[in-house]
């Protein structure tokens, strides 16, 4: 199917709420350039039913109505890991955050992912996680008929410098290694959007003011959702001000010059001692023509906040 250069990419986002999956919603939600069919949630940050609560939050606040599904409350293997240093206890602390008045999707998340890439024309739907890989890689071993049919995963995770929760893992990965294991060695495109890209997208004080300028509700619980996740970030990484990982990957969708990125292998490391989630990305020579995997490496920062300040305007006051 030829998609006409203006249409909306349709996406799944596949997240874990989270301060910067909050952001993501609110991205997807508000941008032009993305029809957003489905958010799906999986435990990382916090647990699955702490995430999928405050999915449901964001979307009483910018007034989504897409299905939203509870999907994986745990890695495939290994024990879970969750987040409070960064996101405290319910996830995503700072704002009063809503009571939900809709109830979350009654169908598991993989089986809505795996409806939703049938349902639609091969090549329509962009898979978009930002949190730990489990549903993805999930979906693919339920139902390999989705993999040709995926438009392109375009993940948040990884890092080819170095991790953040480890010395060389970051936390999406390091959650749930044998899922993105997965993910990575599937036939499908991969944009690994990891954090030598994320951490360029820090929100300065310059945004903070743009945020805060269009003084919607929106926009004030961004605000809120910043304060209390600048302060994690500021205290435990060192960071001035934090890096909002997880739209980057929406952004980059939505508009591919946000950033650059080049074809390189990538795999994970499932066996390291000191290495586990470790995403090695193999950088050297020349970009090689064929390569199924790529990674982003240069954010254009200006553009991607503008991207973010302009989804919030167009989302405006729900009411
Ligand atoms: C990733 O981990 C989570 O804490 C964030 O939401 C982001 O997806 C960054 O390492
Ligand atoms: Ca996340």
């Amino acid at each position: 199917m030829t998609l006409e250069p203006s249409s909306p990419r349709k996406i799944v986002l596949d997240c874990d709420p989270g301060h910067d999956d909050a952001v993501a919603m609110l991205l997807a939600h508000g941008s032009p350039a993305i029809d957003l069919v489905a958010v799906t949630t999986v435990a990382g940050n916090q647990t699955l039913e702490k995430v999928t609560r405050n999915a449901l939050s964001v979307a009483e606040v910018a007034g989504i109505h897409v299905p939203i599904a509870a999907g994986c409350d745990r890695p495939l293997v290994r024990p879970r890991i969750v987040a409070p240093d960064i996101h405290g206890d319910s996830g995503m602390d700072g704002p009063v955050l809503p009571a939900p008045r809709r109830a979350v999707y009654p169908r598991h998340a993989v089986d809505l992912i795996i409806e939703t890439v049938l349902a639609a024309e091969p090549g329509e739907i962009t898979l978009v996680p930002v949190g730990p890989l489990t549903n993805i890689a999930t979906a693919a071993r339920k139902e390999p008929r989705i993999v040709p049919r995926v438009r392109e995963v375009v993940m948040m995770g990884g890092a080819f410098h170095g991790g953040n929760r480890t010395p060389t893992a970051e936390f999406n990965v390091l959650a749930d290694p044998e899922a993105a294991h997965v993910v990575l060695n599937e036939a499908w495109p991969v944009t690994m959007v990891g954090l030598d890209l994320t951490h360029q997208a820090v929100a300065t004080p310059d945004v903070r003011v743009r945020i805060a300028g269009l003084g919607t509700a929106p926009s004030r619980f961004v605000g809120e959702l910043l304060d209390f996740y600048g302060g994690t970030y500021r205290a435990t990484q060192d960071f001035p001000h934090p890096p909002v990982h997880d739209p980057c990957a929406v952004a980059y969708v939505a508009d591919p010059d946000v950033m650059t990125t080049r074809r390189a292998p990538v795999d994970v490391e499932l066996t390291g001692t000191l290495t586990t989630g470790m995403t090695v990305v193999d950088l050297r020579g020349d970009e090689p023509a064929e390569c199924r995997t790529q990674v982003a490496v240069t954010l254009d920062h200006d553009r991607f906040w503008t991207q973010v300040v302009d989804a919030l305007r167009r989302i405006g006051d729900p009411g």
